[in-house]
């Protein structure tokens, strides 16, 4: 089994991305779940993991990051995720209680202690990984891949950026120069698996709690996108991290160079990915490129049944 931290700020992708890293499917053993400011304010997004953990039965550690990025004040996203961040489904407050302490302390002694290298798997902005990295960077030794959804070569929220990058560039030069394998998860790819009528309609034919709470997100998530963007549905961007980590084969991938750009006005938060080796500089991501849709909602569709087998 493969030791993962899912850092996130959920979030109806991140959600449903916690809803397939914690499947039996995916064989793997959660460590914990750290939120940081993202889609919106931190301590929603705490509340929303906890509610995901009770909803999945799932007992591990939930821990509160990083309330703000590294340079820049927090954007957050309410006109996509709605005010409480998981607009959509009714949920009662959760029971289950935060873990003391803080995320980036939590990272670190996680990756310190495990015996088996840990996959950090971000889907919000990479504020806590960043704060990690540069607290304790031997932590580099024991970390086998930092499997994210973030940037693509063009932009949702300029035209250049992606959200997770643009609202903590800084923290993701820190990430992507830090030597750590890292695979990418960007636009490019999560907008071919977007969760249209069809798809929400073969979700709500699977009879468990977990696929009625996900079909509830894809309802809202799908409205927002087409209200937004003008989209048929809701791209299920973070939910690529975990569908990789249970069948890495439906995706394909180019080893290239990606550079984060902290400077430029129009450009701030740009993933500016060398495709074509323009640059010579070494390769540091393995960027994904395509997905087998058919196999993924097939997989997915699974996935989300097998919440109703005993
Ligand atoms: C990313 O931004 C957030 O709104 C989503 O949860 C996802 O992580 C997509 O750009
Ligand atoms: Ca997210």
């Amino acid at each position: 089994m493969r030791n993962v931290i899912l850092d996130c700020d959920p979030g109806h992708d991140d959600a449903i991305s916690i809803i397939i890293g914690a499947s039996k499917r995916s064989e793997l053993n959660i460590l914990g779940i750290t939120t940081v400011a993202g889609n919106v304010e931190v301590d929603k997004n705490t509340r929303n993991a906890l509610q995901v953990c009770e909803m999945l039965n799932l007992d591990v550690p939930v821990v509160e990051g990083a309330v703000r990025p590294l340079v820049r004040e927090s954007e957050v996203a309410p006109e996509i995720h709605g005010d409480t961040g998981l607009d959509g489904p009714v949920l009662s407050p959760p029971e289950k209680k935060k873990s003391p302490g803080h995320a980036v302390d939590f990272i670190i002694g996680e990756v310190r202690k495990s015996d088996e290298k840990v996959t950090l798997v971000p889907t919000g902005p990479l504020t806590n990984i960043a704060l990690a990295l540069i607290k304790d960077p031997s932590i580099k030794d024991n970390i086998d891949e930092i499997v994210l959804m973030g940037g693509g070569t063009f932009g949702n929220w300029t035209p250049a950026a992606e959200f997770n990058i643009y609202v903590d560039a800084e923290a993701a030069k820190v990430v992507y120069e830090s030597g750590v394998p890292v695979t990418m998860f960007g636009l490019d790819v999560t907008h071919q698996v977007i969760a249209d009528e069809a798809v929400i309609s073969r979700v709500a034919e699977i009879d468990n709690d977990i696929a009625g709470f996900v079909k509830e997100l894809l309802i809202f998530f799908a409205e927002t996108y087409k209200n937004h963007f003008g989209f048929p549905g809701g791209p299920i961007h973070d939910a690529c991290t975990t569908m990789y980590l249970l069948d890495p084969e439906m995706f394909t991938f180019e080893d290239v160079n990606v550079t984060i750009e902290t400077k430029g006005e129009a450009t701030y938060g740009m993933t500016v990915v060398d495709l074509l080796k323009t640059t010579g500089k070494a390769e540091n991501v393995k960027f994904a490129t395509g997905v087998d849709e058919e196999t993924f909602w097939k997989i997915f569709l699974d996935v989300l049944a097998s919440y109703g087998e005993a």
